[in-house]
């Protein structure tokens, strides 16, 4: 079953396209929202969308086809297919002029957008599915901690979690201080101290996620490291080992849809901060993607 999607979602800026793929790729057409969408470069150079209701052969004109707002944002290609505000949220820490900003994967998951964001905010699957990476055994444990909400994003900044090798250029274990952030219903950011820098967060992680349905989205990982060591080489397969072991977890899951009744699947300490992004969502008023709460048992955020 497919809804429409809500005014919500409709009015979003959506990440559609990375912009090195766009230089490379050309032309190309995908779905957003349920919509048919083209994205591609125009004879000006400047990134370009449009909405499409016919298959677009790729070297026919672009005529006819209605334009769609576009931005450039952290590398990639954003659009709306209703009435976006003129801010799409921004990642301070990507201006940092030592920072290495990389689009580091994209993959094409058969899950919902939510489904994709909840997972990355799940602390407890690290030892499980990123065995020896990002947790191993016995290290299972996730200590409590407190989850915000600030200027109607959902913050945590106090995430502590011991880890067999934190990032690409790392042996031997440490304990990785996590800061999470969900300032869009499909984006999340991970921040993490690896143990390389005292001060900073060396390791800053977005998952963009690209609803094409309610049950299909195209991932996109941007990185922006405090990392003079790591080759882009590096840091895309270390992007695309860890996303590459969560892909076969969240096609998994069912409902494909995210339940936001929160006596479904029922959650443990650990799952706090899922707990609070399905409240926020809720919230909101999210539909697309998500099976809505038949209670409004959870109040304001
Ligand atoms: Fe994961």
């Amino acid at each position: 079953m497919s809804s429409s999607p809500d005014p919500v979602i409709w009015d979003l800026w959506h990440p559609v396209a990375s912009l090195r793929d766009l230089q490379r790729n050309g032309r190309e057409q995908t779905l957003l929202l349920d919509q048919k969408i083209v994205v591609g470069v125009g004879q000006d150079g400047a990134p370009e969308a449009y909405r499409t209701n016919r298959e677009m052969p790729i070297n026919e004109p672009w005529v006819g086809e209605e334009p769609l707002p576009v931005k450039q944002h952290l590398g990639f290609l954003w659009t709306s297919l209703g009435s976006p505000t003129d801010e799409i949220f921004s990642i301070p820490e990507a201006e940092e002029t030592d920072r290495t900003n990389v689009h580091a994967a994209t993959v094409g998951v058969a899950c919902s957008a939510p489904r994709a964001i909840e997972n990355f905010l799940d602390i407890a699957h690290f030892p499980y599915v990123h065995t020896d990476i990002l947790g191993v055994e016995p290290h299972t444990e996730v200590v409590d901690y407190d989850v915000d909400y600030e200027n109607g994003e959902i913050w945590t900044r106090n995430v502590f979690y011991y880890q067999p090798q934190a990032a690409v250029q790392q042996s031997g274990g440490v304990l990785a201080h996590y800061w999470y952030r969900v300032p869009h219903p499909y984006v999340a950011v991970l921040y993490k101290a690896s143990g390389a820098e005292s001060e900073r967060m060396d390791i800053v992680i977005a998952l963009l996620v690209q609803a094409m349905t309610e049950t299909s989205s195209r991932v996109r990982m941007f990185n922006s490291n405090l990392d003079d060591q790591s080759s882009t080489t590096q840091i895309r397969h270390w992007n695309n080992e860890i996303f590459g072991q969560d892909k076969p977890i969240i096609e998994n899951q069912h409902p494909k849809r995210l339940p936001l009744d929160p006596r479904v699947e029922t959650p443990i300490r650990a799952d706090k901060l899922a707990i609070a992004y399905r409240r926020w969502l809720s919230d909101l008023g999210v539909t697309y993607g998500v099976i809505p709460s038949q209670h409004s048992s959870f109040g304001a955020a």
